[in-house]
């Protein structure tokens, strides 16, 4: 099946650039629909609109949450949305939003990148964090979002090391790296697979 996902961006979007390259290698069966922002000055608005695909774009100054999530979600409807992708989107989402994305099975089809290993270094700054606290080890969660932040069924994990000489610098690009490989991988999984192929036993029904 080819997935359909709506990719949110707030920043650089190096991982939305990850994600299109896989689909233009053929690596990942999946249809870019749309990519959102809430910042109309974005640079993952730029590679979005060099790779032709649909944009919008609507900053949140001026608006609630909820008005915002809200014009965001009529915006989707009609385009099929199988999978939102959260990569590096910098707003909290409400359940007004994960509502409009619930599966039958009980779960949100909502999926986030976190730069740490959960339930770790939680936050904005999970690169930043992990590496002050002098971890030897850290890694990359793929994960189901829910109402809590950076919170919710895991879907995949990868550990990278922290070198004795590196920098935060080069601490962040040996993860961005990893994540770079990880989320295409995981939404090939799931493209392939389902979604249940990822979520240990314990959890293939997440909630009712
Ligand atoms: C990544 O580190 C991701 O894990 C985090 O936000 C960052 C986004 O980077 N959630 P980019 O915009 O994909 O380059």
């Amino acid at each position: 099946m080819r997935l359909k996902i709506a990719v949110f961006v707030s920043g650089k979007g190096s991982n939305l650039s990850a994600i299109i390259k896989a689909i233009e290698d053929g690596a990942l069966g999946a249809s870019i629909v749309c990519v959102v922002s809430n910042n109309p000055d974005a640079y993952g608005l730029t590679v979005a609109r060099e790779h032709g695909l649909e944009v919008f774009a609507l900053s949140h100054k001026g608006l609630s949450r909820q008005e915002h999530e809200a014009k965001i979600v009529e915006h989707l409807q009609g385009l099929g949305v199988d999978f939102v992708v959260l990569a590096g989107y910098m707003r909290v989402l409400t359940s007004h939003f994960l509502n409009a994305f619930k599966d039958a099975d009980g779960f949100f089809r909502v999926i986030n990148i976190h730069p740490a290993l959960l339930p770790s270094f939680k936050g904005a700054n999970g690169y930043e964090d992990a590496f002050a606290y002098g971890v030897k080890v850290s890694g990359i969660t793929v994960h189901l979002v829910d109402e809590e932040v950076d919170h919710g069924p895991i879907l995949a994990q990868r550990a990278f090391p922290r070198l004795a000489d590196d920098t935060i610098e080069t601490f962040k690009q040996r993860g961005l790296e990893v994540e770079h490989a990880l989320y295409p991988e995981v939404l090939a999984a799931i493209a392939n697979h389902g979604i249940h192929s990822l979520l240990l036993n314990s959890l293939k029904t997440v909630r009712t």
